[in-house]
């Protein structure tokens, strides 16, 4: 089940994003024929020939279906809408933030997949769930939003053993920090979404079931399958 994304048709969420932008620039750079770019506010997005705006809210289920009713010829979904809070578990003043992580983190691309699926097993087709090195480890100054891409990377485990089988190649992409407007108050090393955005789809055309991105993400799983106490404790301690 190879993927390719000269001549793909790729359904992408949060596509105004920092990261949705970049990919919105690399797919159409590596061929592909058509982008359905899914976004709240789709008058944000950037004028491409071959790319089809969608307004979508991924916590919404009517919204979801008239999309998955719109772009029957897709051959690539990327489930990449996210929403990070930056709240600890107890900072957090109750469960709203949690509430909305895991909404849009986790059942979102779960909403989407399950109604995307027909479409991609006729055609072909893969899933691209972009979720976070921090799908792997908790780091406790974000911690909602940690636990809700761990349930995402289960959630993805389970749809490639699910889909396989219809012929459907299911991805996790697990980047490190990025420059986005998501990380805009953090002050560590970050990646361009460009660079993340190309590392992504290399990863994803060489058949990876994993694709960790940037460095930071590379020796973090390094180091997780050396020792993945002395991780979960560095993370602790607020260093990354
Ligand atoms: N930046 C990083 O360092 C980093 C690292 C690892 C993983 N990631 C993941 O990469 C993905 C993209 O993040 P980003 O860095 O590009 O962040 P971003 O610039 O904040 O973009 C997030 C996108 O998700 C959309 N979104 C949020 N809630 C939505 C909803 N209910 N319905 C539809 N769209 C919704 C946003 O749309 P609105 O503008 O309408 O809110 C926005 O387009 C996320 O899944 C994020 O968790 C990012």
């Amino acid at each position: 089940m190879k993927v390719h994304i000269e001549g793909s048709i790729v359904f992408l969420t949060g596509a105004t994003g920092g990261i949705g932008k970049a990919f919105i620039a690399a797919l159409f750079e590596r061929g592909a024929v058509k982008v359905y770019a899914a976004a709240r506010d789709a008058f944000e997005l950037p004028a491409y020939p071959g790319l089809v705006p969608i307004k979508l809210d991924v916590t919404c289920d009517d919204e979801v279906a008239a999309a998955a009713a719109i772009a029957t010829d897709v051959t690539i979904l990327i489930n990449n809408a996210g929403v990070n809070h930056n709240t600890s578990f107890m900072r957090a003043v109750d469960l709203q933030f949690a509430r909305e992580e895991i909404e849009v983190n986790y059942l979102a691309p779960l909403r989407i997949t399950r109604a995307f699926a027909p479409a991609l097993i006729k055609n072909g087709g893969a899933v691209l769930n972009v979720l976070a090195m921090l799908a792997r480890v908790n780091l406790p100054l974000m911690g909602s939003y940690c636990a809700s891409k761990a349930a995402a990377f289960s959630l993805t485990q389970g749809l490639r053993g699910e889909l396989a089988p219809a012929g459907v190649r299911v991805v996790a992409a697990l980047p490190g920090a990025i420059d986005t407007p998501m990380t805009a108050g953090l002050t560590i090393l970050k990646m361009t979404p460009a660079e993340a955005a190309a590392e992504t789809l290399d990863g994803l055309e060489a058949g990876e079931d994993e694709i960790y991105v940037g460095e930071m993400a590379r020796s973090m799983a390094e180091a997780l399958a050396k020792d993945a106490k002395a991780v979960e404790r560095q993370l602790a301690s607020g260093q990354i």
